[in-house]
């Protein structure tokens, strides 16, 4: 068995995904992804491509999404791409005019695309536009992009997929007070409004993944060596999760984090002062 095969089903458990299933229920409808040029979004787009959906990619990079789109319409799928930066207000005006015109609205939203910033506060003294970034993307567009599309996804009993991740319900680690700060900003406002949106036919699926390997973790010396889950394995969570329609998943250990958390506080101070 591969390396990555066994890390996905001892850390984060087996996924069993009804493909079957899957294709009869995505068959017609309009799927758009945010993030789709890298990483879990990439990955999401090649695994619906033999489903005769409509996907519609957005991402700042072009290229990368025309590339995809020509490999995907090899198969079933047909794919519309936007070429957008979705913190640049012009853009996601554009963006957003462009989803309103797409024939039956909107079925499935996953929000996806993300920035995750990993630095001292000690050198982010001088740097206020890094807490801004991640903001603009990991908050306010998404919130901005749901607030234009819910009408469109409560027209046809649609479903929202939040990309989370584990951090958003643990006690907060630092070095990654922006990404954290922001993904958690958003995790709040998506559970606030779930009940409303659910009471009228919307449903919303939160994913709190852990560490996965993509593009996005590179740069972090730290998780070479750490155990993280295939970008695979988290694409079949969320096509289960479109489905099942289940309200969240999180690893099955993720409680005993939240445990500890209320126990020994932020584990991180607990571990330093002694
Ligand atoms: N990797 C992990 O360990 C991990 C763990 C938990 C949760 N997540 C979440 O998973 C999601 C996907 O991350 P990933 O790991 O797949 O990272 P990734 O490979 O870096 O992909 C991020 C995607 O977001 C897009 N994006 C970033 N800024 C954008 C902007 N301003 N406008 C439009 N698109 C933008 C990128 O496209 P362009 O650069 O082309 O714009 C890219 O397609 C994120 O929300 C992340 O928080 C990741």
């Amino acid at each position: 068995m591969q390396k990555h095969k066994i890390i996905d089903l001892s850390i984060f458990g087996p996924i069993y995904l009804n493909k079957k299933k899957l294709k009869t229920l995505l068959d017609g409808k309009n799927i758009l992804i945010t993030g789709a040029s890298s990483g879990i979004g990439e990955k999401l787009a090649y695994a619906l491509s033999e489903v005769s959906c409509h996907l519609i990619l957005v991402a700042r990079r072009g290229g990368k999404l025309a590339d995809i789109k020509k490999d995907i319409e090899m198969k079933c799928a047909k794919v519309s791409i936007f070429q957008a930066d979705l913190r640049n207000e012009t853009e996601i005006h554009a963006f957003l005019t462009f989803l309103h015109t797409i024939p039956n609205g909107l079925d499935i939203v996953v929000s996806n695309a993300g920035l995750s910033i990993k630095r001292s506060i000690y050198h982010s003294l001088d740097r206020f536009h890094d807490f801004t970034r991640t903001m603009a993307i990991n908050y306010h567009a998404p919130v901005q992009l749901l607030l234009s599309t819910i009408p469109l996804l409560q027209k046809n009993n649609g479903q929202i997929i939040n990309v989370s991740t584990v951090n958003a319900l643990l006690a907060p680690v630092p070095y990654f007070a922006a990404y954290q700060a922001s993904k958690a900003a958003f995790d709040v406002w998506l559970r606030s409004v779930a009940p409303e949106l659910m009471a009228k036919g919307v449903s919303v699926t939160t994913i709190y993944l852990p560490l996965v390997k993509t593009p996005m973790i590179v740069p972090t010396v730290a998780y070479r060596n750490k155990p993280a889950m295939s970008s695979q394995h988290a694409v079949k969570i969320i096509c289960k999760s479109m489905y099942s329609k289940k309200k969240k998943y999180q690893p099955w250990w993720l409680l005993w984090g939240q445990i500890a958390s209320v126990f020994l506080g932020n584990f991180w101070d607990f571990t330093k002062k002694r």
